[in-house]
């Protein structure tokens, strides 16, 4: 039976002595979780100064945060974020958007994730980059942020992704891995997460490859309630500061790993702010126990991840991948901007700022509108979701979607299609106000990946059910803060300099 929670023990001193031997070695110091959470803090912070942030330098760990400006290389005060009015979205709740493209190495908030599942391992013992291979399995973002991580400490990274990804994802890959053989494509698309599972089944028995499974390590929850909580209830303070009668009505978080939504948890705790899952609704996992195919890269399913808090959930919502496709093309071609900038009126700097905004961010605005749509929101309920990485990701998608929906060429008639009937004609479909009962339902499906497939204990998947197990977990993160301080100080690296401001 596999043991449901990483404690913060050492396991196994040697090899941890090793992995201390290997950082010092190649100079490099761990940031600890709060200061992730809040790097103007942080005592140890390098000078970045003329540090590239696509390159995999172990200064690039120190920007693996929100507050990285938008060229990615200095820092700010405040995460950046776009706010989306009435004229974009059709409801008068203003849309605030977390921006993940700023994140270094791989211009999303994934890599975050992929720091914060490998650490815990590198300061029990349970992970020598010596020897050890690092295998990172995803739909594209997080074996992408595994790997980068991997390059850092030096040490093998093995992705393993399906094989129907976006190809931007897989040529990213291929200049990154320090071998070709050590990018695994396993059968299917984006919600193929089985055969994900069932290809590391295979790795494991390599006592070598040790597997880091964003869908059940818990630090990855852990990693997104206290950084990414806390950015975007930074950047709420900022926005009510000058609304004090705003509040924070909605977080809304297509789930993936499930690792994004625990900000929904701290935030619930702070604001008392609704937490609402996304999914696809060609794969209504959350809504319907259904499966199917989709192209919303990077929300997987036809499982629900171990580390979704689900009995915390209030809302589901599902959204067409038609629509995300649609507005894919509407924001990322010229006469799409020139419809949205002309005819509609809308801001330049908004509609240019969809540059930074992905598929699985558009996804999560349409959810955004259904959830303001369905609950009435007017404009003082504020409702914060997140683009995860960049249109960058998805030029392929566009020429696809092309040559499939429009193969004699798309114009500004075509663009007010698509602003019609996927922007303007957003209705509150497929919305689920979770019942306890549905709650159940969604939490008891996990059994059949956890209990029955994955080989979890049955008493380990239900301690999930009560808020207590997660919040033992949130107060866990001063014990790993610890742990990290006294693995750096016994790597001993010279302190680097404060970084100037
Ligand atoms: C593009 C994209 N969007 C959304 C998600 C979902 O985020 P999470 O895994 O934190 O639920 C991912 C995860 O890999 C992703 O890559």
């Amino acid at each position: 039976m596999k043991s449901l929670v990483l404690e913060p023990d050492i396991v196994d001193a040697a090899r941890r002595r090793s992995a201390v031997e290997r950082l010092r070695a190649i100079n490099v110091t761990l940031p600890t979780w709060s200061e992730l959470a809040d790097p103007a803090s942080a005592e140890a912070m390098p000078d970045l100064h003329g540090v590239d942030p696509d390159q995999p330098l172990a200064e690039n760990l120190w920007r693996v945060h929100w507050f990285n400006d938008a060229a990615r290389r200095g820092q700010v005060a405040m995460p950046g974020h776009v706010v989306l009015g009435k004229d974009l979205t059709g409801v008068k709740a203003p849309i605030v958007v977390l921006l993940g493209r700023r994140y270094p190495m791989i211009g999303a908030h994934k890599v975050l994730a992929a720091y914060a599942c490998l650490v815990p391992r590198l300061v029990t013992g349970q992970f020598d980059p010596a020897r050890d291979r690092a295998v990172w399995p995803s739909t594209g973002n997080y074996c992408r942020g595994g790997v980068a991580i991997s390059r850092i400490l030096g040490c093998r990274g093995v992705a393993v992704l399906p094989a129907g990804m976006s190809r931007e994802r897989f040529d990213w890959l291929a200049q990154w891995v320090a071998d070709p053989a050590d990018i695994i494509r396993t059968p299917g698309t984006e919600s193929n997460v089985k055969e994900i599972y069932d290809k590391c089944a295979e790795l494991r028995r390599d006592p070598q490859n040790v597997i880091l499974n964003q869908f059940s390590e818990f630090a990855n929850y852990l990693i997104h309630y206290h950084c990414t909580g806390k950015a975007f209830d930074r950047v709420f303070a900022h926005l009510s500061a000058s609304r004090p009668e705003a509040r924070l009505a909605a977080f809304v978080s297509a789930t993936g790993s499930a690792g994004t939504i625990a900000a929904g948890d701290y935030l619930k705790r702070r604001r008392g702010s609704r937490t609402v899952a996304v999914e696809a609704v060609e794969c209504p996992t959350m809504l319907d126990n259904g499966y199917g195919e989709h192209n919303i890269q990077g929300i997987g399913d036809k499982h629900i991840p171990l580390i979704h808090n689900v009995m915390n959930t209030d809302l589901v919502v599902g959204v067409s991948d038609h629509a995300t496709d649609a507005l894919n093309q509407l924001f990322g071609s010229n006469a799409g901007r020139g419809y949205l900038t002309g005819r509609r009126k809308l801001d330049a700097a908004i509609v240019s700022a969809f540059d930074d905004i992905g598929i699985s961010g558009l996804c999560n605005i349409i959810a955004a509108i259904k959830t303001a749509k369905h609950l009435d929101y007017g404009r003082d309920d504020v409702v914060m979701t997140v683009a995860t990485d960049s249109a960058d990701l998805y030029r392929s998608e566009r020429q696809s979607y092309l040559a499939r929906r429009y193969p004699d060429g798309f114009d500004e008639v075509s663009a007010g299609e698509i602003f019609s009937r996927h922007l303007e004609g957003v209705v509150d479909d497929h919305v689920l106000e979770l019942t306890h009962r549905d709650r159940k339902r969604i939490f008891n499906l996990g059994y059949y990946t956890w209990v029955e497939q994955q080989g979890v204990a049955i008493e380990d998947f239900d301690r999930r059910r009560d808020q207590r197990f997660w919040q033992s977990l949130a107060d866990s993160i001063p014990v790993w803060d610890r742990m990290i301080s006294e693995f750096n100080a016994e790597v001993g690296t010279a302190a680097p300099k404060r970084r100037a401001v």
